[in-house]
């Protein structure tokens, strides 16, 4: 266990220490602190001098990391070793972003040929769209693409086509996406009040093609497109699953079952992790917002933190440094909640996205020979846009009793091409105000009081105590390259962590017995029978959906 070995003990030592030290004390004794603690690679700036910690937490952070076996546990990731031990595969999510003229060999198969045949019919699709020629069962160009999909087969694409908003192709057949993911029906309902079926095509979004909730939008979906369109002259079923669904799964069986035509299926396959997805025909939706030619800057991106992260010493890697710090405030400061708080409004989601990749991957206690671990593992990790941020939750950072790491997110520049020229100076300087409100945070953060020149005594309820950790992550400019730097980025942070903490980041059992419950009340719930084995507030709440059911009130 990592907590026996001595590099973890020395780290709890020294921590004994380092707890007592306040940031703006660290900065006041290093000058060139921010200096040191800064990387950069594929466009990102990695800003770590507010972490609460010195060179030499570092070095023995990164002893740690090389006791854990991180450096081999990389080369295992990203050559294809089977590192997701409970499901016996590998993680290959990288190799979907590998270029064209790469090879990786897997079990004495190159699996770019493969991934590369679906990129070609992603953009065949696309194309198909954007020159107005997927059409509906009545020949009507389509215009709206609903998205259902859950988890990784929702929150990649609805987060990459807010950030890319911006790369949006203006001279094509405008198709609308939107995403439909929760199981009551809530985004359904108003799409199909609002959207005509005879230009409206779904994209069923399922790795296993199992999950419930998607499958039970589709089912809706699928029932409002034939009650409208199979009545029309020359319109029959099969036309219309043919013109008005793809689906988007790692089992072409399932999708064939439930009526997707084979030349409207797109493969991903076992190797890729749900929440890991959004790189391959998972990101059709992204595709169809920027183009083939934008996505495929995405892929770039990515595979430049790929290879940063595969080739540069763990001393500069930027995804190990995230990681470390992370390890650093969980298991020896203590801190058990960070929060993501990205100051560009295209990043909306980014902070949902990171909720399942960070604690989907690693919010586990079982280590990967089944023993319990003895230490923390993955924080609460919440989010918000920052600006926005600061007006409801940021009040706990300063004054509240938790402490809360943060990771502060911004782009340096922005607007520089919005064509009228007082447009641009206004939103260039909305832009320097942003970054002024996210610098002028970490930094009241970091220094509490001591950011004010203000002498003399003040109340209570009007002192800042600081000292709260942040890293600040800048990028040039948020483009494909970038934000696709950014979320590998993050998703090998949390291998980093997973390696260090000896858990699987690839599974997500804690989830299935959720499902299987909720079977089991759904079958009760519909049949009207067989709570008496439930206890009694579940009964009792069973027994309040009938009452309401029949229409009575007590
Ligand atoms: O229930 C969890 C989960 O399996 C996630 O890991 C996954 O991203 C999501 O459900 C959706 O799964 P699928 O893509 O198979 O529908």
């Amino acid at each position: 266990m990592i907590d026996q070995s001595a590099a973890w003990r020395e780290l709890e030592a020294h921590a004994e220490t380092m707890g007592r030290c306040h940031l703006g004390e660290l900065f006041a004794e290093a000058p060139r602190r921010a200096e040191r603690f800064t990387r950069r690679a594929a466009g990102l700036t990695l800003d770590l001098s507010k972490q609460r910690w010195s060179d030499e937490t570092l070095s023995r952070l990164l002893a740690l990391a090389e006791w854990a076996g991180v450096p081999d546990a990389i080369g295992d990731l990203l050559g294809g070793e089977r590192v997701n031990v409970s499901e016996n595969r590998p993680a290959l999510h990288t190799a979907l972003r590998l270029p064209a003229d790469a090879s990786l060999e897997v079990d004495g198969e190159d699996l770019v040929p493969r991934v590369q045949s679906t990129l070609t019919r992603m953009d065949d699709m696309v194309s198909r769209f954007h020159a107005g020629q997927w059409r509906g069962a009545t020949g009507r160009p389509i215009r709206d693409v609903v998205n259902l999909g859950v988890g990784g087969s929702d929150l990649g694409p609805l987060m990459v086509t807010h950030a890319l908003a911006d790369y949006r192709l203006a001279d094509v057949h405008r198709v609308e996406i939107h995403f439909a993911s929760t199981m009551d029906g809530s985004q359904l309902v108003d799409y199909l009040s609002r959207f005509n079926p005879e230009t409206t095509l779904f994209v069923l979004s399922s790795k296993s093609f199992t999950t419930i909730d998607t499958l039970s939008n589709a089912r809706t979906a699928r029932d409002w497109l034939m009650a409208r369109l199979e009545c029309l002259e020359g319109v029959d079923g099969d036309l219309v699953m043919h013109q008005h669904f793809i689906g988007v799964s790692a089992s072409p069986e399932k999708m064939s079952e439930w009526g997707i035509a084979p030349a409207n299926q797109l493969e991903f396959w076992e190797w890729v992790g749900g929440r890991y997805s959004l790189w391959g025909a998972i990101g059709l939706p992204i595709a169809l917002v920027v183009g083939m030619a934008n996505f495929r800057a995405l892929l770039a991106g990515a595979h430049a933190m790929d290879e940063h992260f595969a080739t540069a010493p763990l001393a500069d890697n930027l995804p190990v440094l995230l990681a470390l710090a992370g390890i650093w405030n969980v298991n020896f400061l203590d801190i058990r909640a960070h929060s993501i708080l990205p100051y560009d409004g295209r990043l909306e989601f980014f902070a949902a996205y990171l909720e399942q990749l960070e604690m989907e991957s690693n919010g586990k206690s079982a280590t990967h020979d089944g023993r319990q671990v003895g230490y923390s593992t993955c924080p609460v990790l919440w989010g918000q846009l920052g600006p926005n941020a600061q007006h409801a939750f940021y009040q706990l950072l300063h004054q509240g009793t938790q402490p809360v790491a943060c990771d502060f997110i911004a782009p340096l520049c922005r607007y520089d091409d919005v064509a009228d020229e007082a447009t641009r100076e206004h939103l260039k300087s909305q832009h320097r105000l942003t970054l002024a409100n996210c610098f002028a945070q970490s930094r009241l953060l970091m220094l509490g009081d001591e950011a004010i020149d203000e002498e003399g005594p003040r109340p209570g309820h009007k002192r800042y105590r600081g000292n709260q950790p942040s890293t600040t992550l800048l990028l040039d400019r948020l483009t494909p390259a970038t934000l696709g730097a950014l979320i590998a980025l993050y998703e090998h942070k949390v291998f980093v962590q997973a390696t260090i903490w000896n858990v699987n980041p690839f599974d997500q059992w804690g989830v299935e017995l959720g499902k299987q419950i909720a079977g089991e009340t759904e079958r009760i719930l519909s049949s009207h029978s067989g709570h008496e084995r439930m206890d009694a507030s579940t009964r009792a709440l069973v027994e309040a959906v009938w009452l309401a059911e029949s229409g009575g009130d007590d």
